[in-house]
């Protein structure tokens, strides 16, 4: 029995002189491991006649228990001290100023954020879908069925076809997001989904990838009257001023009936002023959801319908700010974005303003 005593005395100075995890364990399986020092002995019980092992066997067990429970809470001791030690070397300094010259916002970031703050602000959510999509979502479902002409208007870029023979494309507009939305969620739906998109085009109004915002609502009783005031609310909003607009037919295969959305403008020198004026300049695309396109998504067109919309995020940047060419956008010149990029500091905020 004095020997499990000096045996205990021993390991527990040890351990509490143990200074790392590594060395700590060691210590463990010196004594505790399977050829450790208390192992053997427990081991040794087999050999022992019933009288010793009924008051060794207890003792021993003790010893273990012991061993094992000191050797936890030395653990915890050392990761505790490590973590402050981490703590204590990985402060900030939050009272140092910001360096504002470090970087900015791009203003595509900066407008797709105005956006999201509008449309929250009546009720929409942000939906998100892939860039590389396959021809369902981007056509099929979108009542483009294949060999449809509309689909040549869209500058596909193509992916190598897959093993299976399966031609996926980058998207060539957000639409899609609509089709995503559409069969993984319950009527009423109400979602704005920007994100990039792609055409094989480039010249002063034209990159091969841009920025769109979608926007679908889906709702029993939703009709045009809706469209064209969440539409009209969010010019308004976008451009901070009245903003008189004019809906014209016009034809796209994913709604019936279809209409783009002008605003009034006027040229002030090179600069060109959204709200008022005697011009009109087309800025989206919008309508009723096509039925097919419900049924495509197994939503009942007897009993829902919807509107949807699209719009060129870039361009819209570019007649808010009066940038005068789309490609200089996308050069990563720090120079322009030093001249046309936001604080980063800043957030757009209906009720402190957009920018
Ligand atoms: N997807 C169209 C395009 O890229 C834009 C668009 C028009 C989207 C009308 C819509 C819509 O949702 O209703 O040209």
């Amino acid at each position: 029995m004095s020997d499990i005593a000096a045996i205990k005395e021993k390991y527990s100075g040890e351990i509490a002189a143990a200074d790392n995890l590594a060395g700590l364990d060691e210590i463990r399986v010196a004594a505790l491991g399977k050829k450790g020092e208390v192992s053997m002995m427990m081991r040794g019980l087999g050999q022992m006649s019933p009288e010793e092992k009924k008051v060794m066997g207890p003792a021993l067990n003790g010893l273990k228990n012991e061993i094992a429970a000191l050797v936890e809470s030395r653990k915890s001791a050392l990761e505790l001290d490590a973590m402050n030690a981490a703590l204590a070397s990985e402060t900030m300094d939050m009272s140092l100023p910001v360096d504002t010259s470090m970087g900015t916002l791009h203003p595509v970031q900066q407008v797709m954020e105005e956006m999201a703050v509008i449309f929250s602000d009546m009720g929409f959510s942000v939906a998100e879908g892939p860039d590389i999509e396959d021809d369902f979502h981007n056509f099929t479902a979108l009542n483009f069925p294949p060999g449809h002409p509309a689909r040549d208007m869209h500058d596909t870029f193509f992916m190598t076809p897959d093993a299976e023979g399966e031609q996926k494309v980058l998207r060539t507009h957000t639409s899609p997001v609509q089709i995503r939305t559409m069969i993984n969620q319950k009527p009423p739906i109400r979602i704005i989904a920007p994100g990039r998109t792609y055409r094989c085009d480039s010249d002063q109004t034209h990159t091969p990838m841009f920025h769109q915002v979608e926007g679908l609502v889906i709702e029993e009783g939703t009709h045009m009257g809706h469209l064209k005031g969440v539409l009209m609310d969010f010019v308004s909003a976008f451009f901070e001023t009245d903003v008189d607009v004019q809906f014209r037919p016009h034809h796209f295969p994913f709604t019936e009936p279809s209409a783009e959305m002008d605003v009034r403008y006027e040229r002030d020198g090179a600069a060109i002023k959204i709200g008022q004026g005697d011009k009109w300049m087309e800025i989206l695309g919008c309508g009723m959801v096509h039925p097919n396109v419900l049924r495509a998504c197994g939503i009942d067109p007897e009993v829902y319908q919807g509107f949807a919309f699209g719009m060129g995020v870039d361009r819209l940047a570019m007649l808010k700010y009066g940038m005068p060419d789309l490609r200089d956008m996308f050069a990563a010149d720090t120079r322009w974005l030093g001249h046309y990029g936001f604080s980063p500091l800043l957030q757009a905020s209906l009720a402190t303003g957009l920018s």
